[in-house]
């Protein structure tokens, strides 16, 4: 019996596998360390995902770690690891992945002529032995084991069919047809997925998944279209991150299978009321900003802005909105936190966003919730979260911000900056100027620990609107082809940049340490 199928066996169940920590982060830029990885794994369990693909173990050592400790952590999910059709890519995998309570093993090969051909210059036959070869031996780990044909829309039929119901045999027990380069439309891909059906024997045994990329903008229509036709798994990600045009977006999926359930009679384990949460923690992670027209996550999902539809909106709801925003975890907020407000509200208000801290963690973030009250004339739950994010983020840093003083503008050409850090408990100050005042911070930055990572972003997010909003700053840096995302929040500007700079520097400092441990000073 297919473990997938056991335990959904509710015909009209579609498993919902993530795969934002694999696919989703080979998205440039998009990379994410081992503490943020797990953050959004336990996000993921949280919401109720059947299938979290944790990564890639034979990538990198990082990789395997990230693997390993989801499958340490997550106990409700399935955790996938992802191997090519190779043994040693196989034991990699089935190593990372054997302290998971449910563990799957994600092996693939290319099927299409031109992969064959061109990528792995290998003859159909030999490809076709490589499926039974890989499988089978993926079988030894585990009996959960999900087998695809990368390029499978641009694959020949019969030598996909052939390839399917091989797999299947071998023990296959989820058969994923990826839409690889994002190029099939949904009329096309629901006619495979029908003729899979219609022409492999055994094609019963195993669950049929999606696995579409959005090159065309069609990834979400895709997956539902091959869900109607008899598909039982969509692979997708959190805000659609991905290679290339990105993924299937998960919230998307979610959201319509939810809201057109008249026309698609299907149901997922997912509580989307934790959408928003996990959108904005992937958003805030990889520095990848939701665009604000975005379906279900975008700032102006739920926004009315024109007289007409905000009338309707007044008589009725429905007139204009076809789901509810708390259905995607927007709460209408039952508690309003000001500069009154007592440790019991705030506490009662992370836990209505979904946080829960530890004493420490909670007092500092009370103390600094304090000062913000004071800043700002309304304290937002948007606040609330990029502040809360903030501490998150700076917790155990070697380089940490104790001063900054800023001088620009007209009269004060060029632009200098006085700042004092803490390196590794010992004060260190110096002044620089630059060519406006973000230049001029981060020349001191330097000034004071030196070090040759480039800046590859930065980037600022107003978190609410007005002028007293908090700013929220994300800046990318890159040595020895390593990439990190820093993240900072402040009502200052410039403080926030130097908090995400500083950020994405004790981020690389945790790398370095991780691939040469002499190599610490800068
Ligand atoms: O897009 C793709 O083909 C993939 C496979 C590895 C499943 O990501
Ligand atoms: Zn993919």
């Amino acid at each position: 019996m297919n473990p997938a199928r056991e335990d959904k066996r509710e015909p009209n169940r579609v498993v919902i596998f993530d795969t934002t920590l694999r696919d989703g982060e080979q998205s440039p830029g998009a990379s994410m360390n081992l503490d943020e990885k797990i953050r959004i794994a336990q996000t993921l369990e949280e919401m109720g995902v059947d299938v979290i693909e944790a990564g890639f173990p034979i990538a990198s050592p990082g990789d395997f770690e990230a693997v390993n400790q989801i499958a340490k952590t997550v106990v409700n999910s399935t955790v996938c690891g992802l191997a090519r059709a190779t043994k040693g890519d196989i034991d990699r995998a089935a190593e990372a992945l054997r302290p998971a309570a449910r563990r799957r093993i994600h092996t693939f090969i290319s099927t299409s002529p031109l992969h064959m051909k061109y990528k792995l210059q290998m003859e159909p036959d030999a490809v076709h032995d490589k499926v039974i070869e890989s499988v089978s031996y993926a079988r030894r780990f585990t009996d959960d084991v999900e087998w695809s044909c990368e390029d499978g829309t641009r694959s020949e039929h019969d030598f996909l069919c052939r390839c399917v119901e091989s797999a299947i045999k071998a023990g296959a027990t989820t058969i994923n047809i990826p839409d690889t380069v994002g190029y099939t439309v949904p009329e096309e891909y629901a006619a495979l997925i029908r003729m899979l059906f219609a022409r492999v024997p055994n094609i019963d045994k195993a669950i049929v998944s999606t696995h579409c990329h959005n090159d065309l903008g069609l990834a979400v229509a895709n997956s539902l279209a091959a869900v109607v036709a008899g598909a039982r798994q969509i692979e997708c990600t959190v805000n659609g991150l991905g290679e290339r045009a990105g993924n299937a977006a998960m919230e998307e999926v979610v959201m319509a299978l939810r809201t057109r359930h008249d026309r698609m009679p299907f149901v997922t384990g997912v509580r989307s009321e934790h959408i928003m949460k996990a959108s904005r923690l992937v958003s805030a992670i990889t520095g990848f900003v939701v665009q604000p027209n975005k379906a279900i996550v975008g700032a102006n999902a739920f926004a009315h802005e024109s007289g007409i539809h905000q009338d309707g909106m007044l008589k009725h709801a429905g007139t204009y909105e076809i789901m509810t925003p708390e259905s995607v975890g927007l709460v209408r907020s039952k508690i309003v936190l000001g500069k009154h407000s007592g440790r019991h509200a705030f506490r009662e208000k992370l836990s209505e966003l979904g946080y829960s801290l530890g004493d420490n963690a909670l007092a500092d973030a009370f103390t600094r919730f304090k000062v913000l009250a004071d800043a700002k004339k309304e304290v937002f739950d948007e606040d609330i979260v990029a502040l809360v994010d903030d501490e998150i983020a700076r917790a155990g840093e070697r380089i940490g911000l104790v001063s900054l003083e800023i001088l620009c503008g007209t009269k004060h050409q060029p632009p200098k900056a006085e700042l004092e850090l803490n390196i590794d408990g010992a004060a260190k100050s110096c002044k620089a100027s630059g060519d406006g005042p973000v230049d001029a911070a981060f020349k001191a930055i330097r000034q004071l620990f030196p070090h040759d990572a480039r800046l590859l972003l930065y980037q600022v997010h107003a978190v609410t609107a007005g002028t007293d909003a908090q700013a929220e700053v994300t800046v990318r840096l890159e040595e020895n082809g390593r990439s990190v995302n820093g993240q900072g929040a402040d009502t200052d500007t410039m403080v926030a940049s130097v908090k995400a700079y500083l950020n994405a520097l004790n981020k690389l400092l945790v790398k370095r340490e991780k691939s040469a441990p002499a190599a610490m000073s800068a």
